[in-house]
């Protein structure tokens, strides 16, 4: 066994196939579902056994799968944490059993580093930052307040903490910027819409939108135009994520700045599972290389966007 603590029944000596237990957030978004293809498509080429847990956001059910792969005895067990607190007892859990833990996509908060040995996924501070500086930018020399309103993603999930901070941080030499309402659209096209609609009524005066991801900001898009403005003109929208959807969204003039975050880790996924496997040391952290996107660069790279 590797000294990664694998300590599965499969994938031991020639001719098993290595299992891996993968739980996954959900299907809440664009990103998300990409990224599921992208580990699913990965594991298949790589000739990996892929056991998949969908946890329709719930940290419970994301618990529940973490308990069935270690009863299963897989080799590895790769998850991309819902929320960022709550996990040592089952990640206990799986050190006892010798399972060796990656972290894909989204971290955790536990102090005890011994219970995970890879986290592979975005920077999120570093993507808040960066829509924060596009809108210090945007905005340099024109006087006057600058009305923001935030929708958060999950509430407790890294992507959502992390976002919301390293925006606040680009954003916090200028007091012109007033983030005027701030509230959880929970990843959702659905729920986006639903509180931008909320906002617009309660909100005299929106000149930004920002959207933890994409599918938040086309729903929020939606709202806007049912309320008779015009995204991208009357309300500026910055995103994060850079779906297909939101680069059509740009190349017709809704969202003024996308910042990227790419959900295609398979391949880095896999092989990390199988130098874990193989007791090879593996870096602690694996950051995705990532840019952001104006309309006119998303309109040139829409026909081949691959998500
Ligand atoms: O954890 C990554 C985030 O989760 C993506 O930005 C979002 O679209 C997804 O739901």
């Amino acid at each position: 066994c590797g000294s990664g603590g694998g300590g599965g029944s499969a994938g031991k000596g020639s001719g098993h196939k290595l299992v891996v237990g993968f739980s996954q957030v959900g299907a809440e978004s664009g990103w998300r579902t990409a990224n599921t293809k992208s580990i699913q498509e990965s594991a298949k080429k790589a000739g990996v056994e892929l056991k998949f847990s969908d946890a329709q956001q719930k940290q419970e059910n994301q618990i529940k799968a973490i308990r069935s792969f270690i009863q299963q005895k897989v080799d590895v067990i790769a998850f991309s944490p819902v929320v960022e607190s709550g996990w040592d007892t089952v990640l206990k859990e799986a050190k006892d059993a010798h399972i060796p833990v990656i972290l894909t996509d989204r971290a955790v908060d536990s102090k005890d580093e011994s219970l995970y040995v890879s986290f592979l996924g975005s920077d999120f501070v570093e993507e808040g930052k960066k829509a924060g500086d596009w809108l210090v930018k945007e905005y340099q020399g024109k006087p006057g307040d600058v009305n923001v309103v935030q929708l958060e993603g999950t509430t407790g999930s890294a992507p959502a903490n992390d976002r919301k901070s390293g925006f606040a941080d680009a954003v916090k030499g200028e007091p012109k910027f007033k983030v005027v309402a701030s509230q959880t659209g929970d990843f959702t096209r659905a729920k986006g819409k639903e509180v931008m609609q909320a906002f617009l009524k309660s909100q005299p005066k929106i000149d930004v939108l920002y959207a933890h991801n994409d599918d938040m900001a086309l729903g929020a898009i939606q709202a806007i135009e049912e309320a008779g403005k015009k995204p991208g003109t009357d309300i500026r929208i910055v995103s994060v994520d850079g779906v297909k959807d939101a680069f059509t969204a740009m190349s017709q003039g809704k969202i003024n700045y996308d910042v990227e975050c790419n959900p295609l880790l398979g391949d880095q996924l896999m092989d990390l599972v199988k130098k874990v496997k193989a007791g090879e040391s593996v870096p602690r952290r694996i950051k995705t290389e990532e840019g952001a996107f104006t309309p006119e660069q998303a309109t040139a790279a829409l026909p081949n966007r691959q998500y």
